[in-house]
């Protein structure tokens, strides 16, 4: 029999308070993959990101970590393993992004034995990797969107973790820099073997992307596997309602979902309804 991977959930019943997100969940994310999981708003995938991750607990069910339930270890070691950057996060008041992204070494330290050579190196890594190194100096909260979510991106990186889970970690970026993130996450899986779990919206840069693609609508895994065997136009429509074409992309042969044109429909609609204001076509009372 394989070796069970090292994160996995079983049965998982996620929920807050009553209310239900997900039930009877399976969930397995293989070792060294780039896994990326994609979904409608609210079908749950970052409450099944933080129950991988321990901030959530499941009401049924477990989470498995390097072959224990997750639950059994200390807090500090499952940050040695595991890193979380959350969908948002809020800063400490009046932090500089150096301090902030020191603390992705926090789980790392050792009582007394406080800061090493190794801590300055790796956090001079991190904030080279996200291109963050020339804000330095500056305070997280007076940073542009796209600045401080890469401040984060340093922090959890920071934190050197085997396992990386990222919620919509190219949020507030530029294309450029959603870029430059998306091959620093291939990196890490190529070259470290690290194990990323990253939720993404765009369809293109997930099919690019992914080794291991989940697709989730109202709280369970609708398709999973390479992109290129599951992203069908049926598997788009049937997960976002989206009526779409699905090409090669030009660059890659990944899948490159084509939303179906629908201007027109809105055009005539939006013709038709100023017409209806200005009163043309209608009959007018004396
Ligand atoms: N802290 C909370 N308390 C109560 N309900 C919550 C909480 N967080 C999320 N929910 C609800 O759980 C459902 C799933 O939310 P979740 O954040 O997991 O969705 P998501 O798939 O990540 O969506 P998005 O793409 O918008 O980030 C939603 O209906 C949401 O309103
Ligand atoms: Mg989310």
């Amino acid at each position: 029999m394989s070796e069970p991977a090292r994160l996995w959930g079983e049965n998982l019943t996620l929920a807050y308070d009553q209310r239900v997100i997900s039930r009877d969940l399976g969930i397995t994310i293989p070792d060294n993959s780039f896994t990326v999981i994609v979904g409608p708003n609210a079908c749950g995938k970052s409450t099944l990101l933080r129950a991988l991750a321990r901030m959530l607990k499941p009401s049924a069910g477990a989470v498995h970590l390097d072959g224990e339930l997750i639950g059994s270890y200390p807090s500090k070691e499952v940050a040695r393993r595991l890193g979380l950057l959350p969908q948002s996060s809020v800063a400490p008041d009046g932090i500089t992004v150096a301090d902030l992204v020191a603390r992705g070494r926090y789980p790392h330290q050792k009582f007394l034995k406080q800061w090493s050579r190794a801590d300055e190196r790796i956090i001079t890594e991190a904030m080279d990797a996200t291109r963050v190194t020339e804000l330095a100096t500056r305070m997280v909260d007076e940073l542009s969107g796209g600045q401080r979510q890469r401040v984060w991106l340093a922090m959890v990186l920071a934190q050197q973790t085997p396992l990386l889970l990222l919620d919509e970690p190219t949020t507030y970026l530029d294309i450029a820099h959603q870029m430059d993130v998306l091959d620093l996450c291939a990196e890490l899986h190529h070259e470290r073997d690290h194990t990323l779990v990253a939720v993404l919206h765009d369809l293109n840069h997930a099919c690019r992307y992914a080794t291991h693609l989940i697709a989730m609508k109202d709280g369970a895994v609708v398709a999973e596997g390479d992109p290129a065997e599951i992203i069908t136009a049926e598997l788009v429509e049937q997960v976002f309602g989206l009526p779409c074409r699905v090409i090669p992309d030009p660059e890659t042969h990944t899948p490159l979902i084509v939303p179906a044109d629908r201007r027109g429909a809105v055009t005539r609609r939006a013709n038709g309804d100023r017409k209806a204001e200005a009163g043309i076509g209608m009959r007018r009372s004396a």
